[in-house]
């Protein structure tokens, strides 16, 4: 038996699952920071999300061998302390990509629609009789999709993008995706192309980056200032890949017409923030993978990594497998 620390909560049949093989402590570090402090000094593994595991908090943990994360990114996590130190991380890659892909696209469409905006005017009695083009949104079918990152998750997305919308999908990454051997359904239906054609050509950018050294703030004046005049842009993957200010400057602008992000680079949001109000962003609470089924399923993978960790097998999901 070894000792596990749950430092999110985990839906009761996940729970019951540790219990049954080991010695479980739940401490989540933001209420409780003794108690989570406490348990660290004997802590075999470590299960939950959210919060940043740096190599100060991993000092603290002499026994370490695992740490479980109910996510797929890890910008959570000190990588490379983790590997000085020989702690396996774990993560949920695959069981997410759809949920998050449903709730980029319809950020998407309700960005460019305007349904939050539009449905304050009824709920406020703000209804105009004259309902003038001053409120018209623009279409999202039949345009060109720039998918900024094109991992699983946009693979998701540029399949609604094609298959549901008729849009043309323009992607750029690192490497040009073998689509006859990973997402046969997109051949001949999305392109790799370079950043600046995408820029130039895209009517809806959709971000969808790893924070990493790489991409921390590659999304800046020289970014915004590319995109097609009138374009929107989207943010799905982690929000301190962009230059807030230099999005809101092109929103000032008028060079964007609008966004839509379910991530900022400091979350919650803060109060102050100009995104918070800013009449054309429709702001998201980091929702992606916010469904009943996903996030059990999440925490499944998530549990099943740490117990196979733990009982020394290779567990499904070992970040960077
Ligand atoms: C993840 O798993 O990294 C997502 O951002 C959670 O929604």
């Amino acid at each position: 038996m070894k000792d596990i620390l749950v430092f999110k909560p985990l839906p009761s049949d996940q729970m019951a699952r540790l219990h049954a093989a080991h010695h479980v402590v739940v401490a989540d570090p933001k209420l409780a920071p003794d108690a989570f402090h406490a348990a660290l000094a004997t802590a075999h593994g470590l299960i939950g999300a959210s919060y940043p595991i740096t190599a100060e908090l991993l000092a603290k943990a002499p026994r370490l061998e695992v740490v479980s994360s109910v996510s797929v990114g890890v910008d959570n996590y000190d990588l490379a302390e983790l590997r000085r130190l020989g702690i396996m991380l774990c993560h949920t890659p695959g069981v997410l990509d759809e949920t998050v892909a449903d709730t980029v696209f319809g950020l998407l469409v309700a960005t460019s629609r305007r349904f939050v905006e539009l449905s304050n005017l009824v709920r406020e009695g703000r209804w105009p009789r004259d309902f003038g083009e001053d409120l018209f949104g623009f279409d999202v079918h039949g345009k060109t999709l720039g998918l900024v990152g094109f991992g699983r998750i946009g693979q998701a997305i540029a399949r609604r993008a094609a298959l549901g919308f008729g849009m043309r999908v323009l992607y750029h990454a690192r490497r040009e995706v073998d689509l006859a051997a990973q997402a046969p359904e997109l051949q001949g239906r999305a392109s790799h192309v370079a950043r600046g054609e995408l820029l130039a050509a895209a009517d809806f950018v959709v971000a969808m980056l790893p924070l990493t050294d790489a991409t921390r703030g590659t999304m800046d004046a020289n970014f915004f200032g590319a995109m097609k005049p009138g374009a929107v842009f989207i943010n799905g993957g982690r929000g301190a890949t962009v230059d807030e200010n230099a999005l809101l400057a092109s929103l000032n602008s008028g060079r964007l017409r609008a966004a839509g992000l379910d991530v900022f680079a400091q979350e919650p949001l803060p109060w102050e923030s100009a995104l918070r109000t800013h009449p054309r962003v429709t702001p998201l609470p980091h929702i992606g993978s916010a469904t009943h089924e996903t996030r059990h399923a999440m925490a499944v993978l998530a549990t099943t990594n740490l117990l196979q960790a733990l009982a020394g097998e290779r567990p499904a999901a070992v970040y960077g497998d």
